[in-house]
């Protein structure tokens, strides 16, 4: 019998995801002191190649997270960045089933550099239905950043903790920061060409000649001066590389980026952030070749191409 969700059914996984986070969130923490303690590199090691880190905490979250799920929702599927490597590859079906990224930002994570967060999506009857993101590290950086987020200035200057930032969505219910800020931080404004826009894009893990060659053409033409040589060349304002996708996403999500779209990455480094950005009002895709009415799809969950444009306002 498949497995349906009532709308409060939904709510509570939500809240579920949301704690599963936070205590994550803390573990993300320990480890990331205990690893900036450790001298040399014991502990991290690497996957498909040298930039491909992965460390003990990266398995040591994914665990915490997938005891949790199996003792809470022992039927619901389960995928996470770290079994899937080790040849954990469930089929997807239309059951509830969590896609997890326990670390994603690894490298940020490894060199102390603060956007590294987990990444909690479930996905149900094949489509991303909850979305949480949580950054531990950026309470550290609440005044740094209240220039963007009013909601985190508030809670400084009265006196309150501020538990990281945290990122979450339920599918027809909005997206928030830190459960109160509802995104987009700012009310969404038009985006009337690339030359206006703050793009994020990623180097990613393939290294290989052909690969790097035509993303750094890419990122040259977005840059360029057409008037100066750029042939194709957009002049964006800027482009933003902060190495964790779902960060980017979460980013979108709050309006500080416009876009971000990379190739290469997996579904659970997406998963979540696409919730997060749809229900901020921006869209979430996976390339040109894909037809779809709205609803990311299974072949663009798994299509590991993929784009998100932050909410615009509506002009002529
Ligand atoms: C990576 C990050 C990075 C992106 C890669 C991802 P990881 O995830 O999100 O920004 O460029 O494509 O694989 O390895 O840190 O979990
Ligand atoms: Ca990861």
């Amino acid at each position: 019998m498949p497995i349906t969700l009532s709308e409060s059914e939904q709510e509570s996984l939500l809240e579920f995801s949301i704690q599963l986070a936070k205590d994550a969130g803390a573990v993300i923490l320990q480890g990331s002191k205990s690893i900036r303690q450790e001298l040399g590199s014991s502990g991290i090691d690497s996957k498909k190649n040298s930039v491909d880190l992965v460390t003990e905490w990266d398995v040591k979250v994914e665990e915490i997270v997938q005891n949790a799920v199996k003792e809470k929702y022992p039927d619901f599927g389960f995928i996470g960045e770290e079994s899937y490597s080790k040849g954990l590859r469930p089929e997807l079906t239309d059951d509830p089933t969590f896609c997890v990224d326990p670390i994603d930002g690894t490298t940020n994570f490894v060199h102390g550099f603060p956007f590294a967060c987990i990444s909690i999506g479930v996905i149900y009857q094949r489509t991303p239905l909850i979305g949480v993101i949580f950054n531990p590290f950026l309470n550290q950086l609440v005044r740094t950043f209240t220039s963007w987020n009013p909601g985190l200035a508030l809670a400084d200057v009265n006196g309150q903790t501020v538990p990281g930032t945290k990122f979450s969505a339920l599918k027809g219910h909005g997206a928030f920061l830190n459960l109160t800020t509802r995104l987009p931080l700012s009310p969404p404004s038009p985006l009337s060409s690339l030359s206006s826009a703050l793009i994020g894009v990623e180097w990613g893990h393939d290294r290989t000649k052909e690969l790097v060659d035509k993303k750094a053409n890419s990122f040259s033409r977005l840059a360029g001066d057409p008037a100066f040589g750029v042939v194709g060349g957009k002049m964006a304002h800027s482009m933003r590389s902060v190495g964790s996708a779902a960060c980017n996403y979460a980013l979108v999500a709050s309006g500080s980026l416009d876009l971000y779209w990379e190739i290469g990455c997996w579904p659970w480094d997406v998963c979540a952030g696409i919730v997060v950005a749809q229900e901020s009002g921006g869209f979430a895709s996976g390339g040109p070749h894909v037809n779809h009415d709205g609803d990311v799809t299974e072949e663009i969950l798994h299509g590991r191409k993929y784009i998100v444009v932050r909410a615009i306002a509506d002009t002529p």
